[in-house]
């Protein structure tokens, strides 16, 4: 048993979208979360810098005393991994990647056409079609960078024509040329409008990374003996960068209805690199 808190992170507040699965499944676990509001978007920044952020925020992450770490950001998923491995060999790091990849796995057959969204850092990896392919080579795999989505939905513009008409921008011909049937939602912010791309294709398989998640990280602590003995004691602690007011709407918006049970805090980052 093992009553240290498992921490998570994002650049921002999309990661908190796999936080209510996580509480779901394990009502036990203590969260420390991490979203980096100072510095979001990290999808358009450059890989060097992502990795530089991403350092950082497991070490702060570690030094708070996790027993793991769930990045809860595909972004740094596809950029910082196996560099964040190598630099915290002591606990387990899962990413967010993997769980897609396992859930395209189950749901999808040779020949399926798997369509993945994300930030430019996310598709210009390739990190998505190259571990799809690896588990499941008969997919064709296509991938989208929808950059915009992400600004829009850190404001918050999310029930509005102008998130529908720059879904439609990125998905109309995207979906319908390529012929896709599945669309990964490979940004941990999209959750949030996936009830938008259900109504404008109907019909369209959507995987979300950020439900799957928390199976991955069930399967890691039990695999581990790191689950706790629960019922959850002590606080849930959420980091962030930058305390916003964007950050706490969200906040309301995605847990609107659980008994939330959490203490927020804000971090500097200048006193997070000198610690
Ligand atoms: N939520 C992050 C992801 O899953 C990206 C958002 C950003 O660009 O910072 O990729």
């Amino acid at each position: 048993m093992d009553e240290r808190p498992i921490g998570f992170f994002d650049s921002g507040l999309g990661g908190l979208t796999c936080i209510p699965h996580i509480m779901r499944s394990l009502p036990g676990e203590r969260i420390i979360y991490f979203g980096d509001t100072a510095r979001t978007p990290y999808g358009s920044k450059a890989p060097r810098t992502i990795l530089g952020f991403a350092r950082e925020i497991a070490d702060f992450l570690v030094a708070k005393g996790v027993k793991m770490i769930a990045i809860a950001c595909n972004t740094v998923s596809s950029i910082a991994m196996d560099d964040l491995r190598e630099r915290h060999p002591g606990i387990p790091i899962l990413g967010i990647i993997e769980p897609a990849i396992a859930a395209v796995a189950a749901t999808c057959t040779a020949g399926s056409h798997v369509g993945v969204i994300g930030t430019k850092a996310t598709i210009g990896s390739e990190a998505y079609p190259k571990m799809l392919l690896r588990s499941s080579p008969g997919l064709d795999v296509y991938g989208q960078a929808c950059p915009a989505l992400v600004p829009l939905i850190e404001e918050g513009i999310i029930q509005h024509e102008i998130m529908d008409l720059t879904l439609r921008y990125y998905l109309e011909q995207f979906l319908s040329y390529n012929n896709i049937d599945t669309l990964v939602l490979g940004c941990t912010h999209y959750p949030l409008v996936r009830r938008n791309i259900e109504k404008l294709y109907p019909g369209l398989r959507i995987i979300d990374p950020s439900e799957e998640m928390a199976g991955s990280v069930t399967g890691a602590l039990v695999r581990g003996g790191l689950c706790a003995e629960g019922p959850g004691q002590g606080e849930n602690i959420f980091y962030a960068s930058d305390l916003s007011e964007n950050f706490m709407n969200m906040i309301q918006r995605i847990f609107a209805g659980s008994d939330l049970r959490v203490t927020f805090k804000t971090v500097d980052i200048e006193e997070m690199r000198a610690e």
